[in-house]
């Protein structure tokens, strides 16, 4: 953590200073979904369906880690700091445009919201992908373990995932765009750094080490890759 010129407040105001708030894991997840997400567009309407399927598979690792490390990440990855009850949600969404309304140092109650919804799209898109066919040429590698109807279900929830996933995804940038706009808070910056100007008190601390995020890395890589590979 890089301390700077903290204690500038003075009076009941807490010290501030550029305090570490997403751990190294998180950040490389969050830009690592990113290039893989736009890959997954190109690569799944230009119709690479086999580099498709193998960064799908990617993904869903990705997915999965990410909610192992929703328990074992550092004080703001873990889903305890950001889900919070539909009423503490309406409630943040109802003060947005005051001034005075309330700063969160890690994920918003709204932005915790937006996080789940695009975790969810994305396990379901990928899983749908799994039995996923284009009826010419290329089926998903578990598309011959379900019936031909369920298979044809899940090709279609695949098909219209996207849109709900392009929708979130769209809400997502523009929300990060509003905050730097007209709240003039800067969320991109540190979701790229790490750190934050935020009260001393605020830090992370230790929680959510790079070696540990490798290990669980792994193990859901084994989980996705080698189960499917098994499945099939
Ligand atoms: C977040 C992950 C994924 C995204 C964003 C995604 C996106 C897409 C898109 C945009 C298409 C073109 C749909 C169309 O032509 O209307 C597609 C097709 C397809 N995807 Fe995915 N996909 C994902 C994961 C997967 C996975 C994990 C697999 C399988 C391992 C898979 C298998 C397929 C197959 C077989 C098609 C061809 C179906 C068709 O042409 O209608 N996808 N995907
Ligand atoms: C395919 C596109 C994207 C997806 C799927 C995506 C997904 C996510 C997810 C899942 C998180 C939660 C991170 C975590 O706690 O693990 C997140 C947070 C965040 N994303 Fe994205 N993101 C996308 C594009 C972008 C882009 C292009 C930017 C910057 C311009 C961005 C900026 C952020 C920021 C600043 C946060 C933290 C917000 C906060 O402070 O609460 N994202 N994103």
């Amino acid at each position: 953590m890089t301390l700077e010129t903290p204690g500038i407040n003075s009076g009941s105001a807490p010290a501030t200073a550029k305090v570490r708030i997403w751990d190294l894991p998180t950040r490389l997840f969050h830009w690592a979904l990113v290039a893989l997400v736009i890959a997954m567009v190109w690569t799944g309407s230009t119709g690479k369906l086999e580099l498709h399927m193998t960064l799908g598979q990617a993904v869903l690792t990705l997915v999965l880690f990410r909610l192992v490390w929703g328990f074992t990440g550092n004080r703001y990855a873990r889903f305890s700091a950001f889900v919070t009850g539909p009423v503490t949600c309406l409630r943040y969404l109802g003060s947005l445009f005051s001034s005075s309304g309330s700063t969160h140092v890690g994920h918003n109650p709204a932005g915790g919201y937006a996080v789940l919804a695009m975790l969810l799209l994305l396990a379901v898109q990928a899983g749908s992908g799994l039995f996923t066919s284009d009826d010419i040429f290329t089926d998903g590698p578990l598309f011959s373990k379900v019936s031909s109807e369920t298979g044809a279900l899940l090709s279609t929830v695949h098909r219209r995932t996207i849109w709900l996933l392009l929708g979130v995804i769209g809400l997502h940038l523009l929300a990060n765009l509003f905050y730097l706009v007209v709240k003039k808070n800067d969320l991109i910056s540190p979701m790229v750094t790490g750190c934050k100007t935020a009260p001393t008190a605020a830090d992370a601390g230790r929680g959510g080490h790079p070696l540990l995020a490798l290990v669980i890395l792994a193990v859901c890589a084994v989980i996705v890759f080698g189960g499917i590979a098994f499945v099939k």
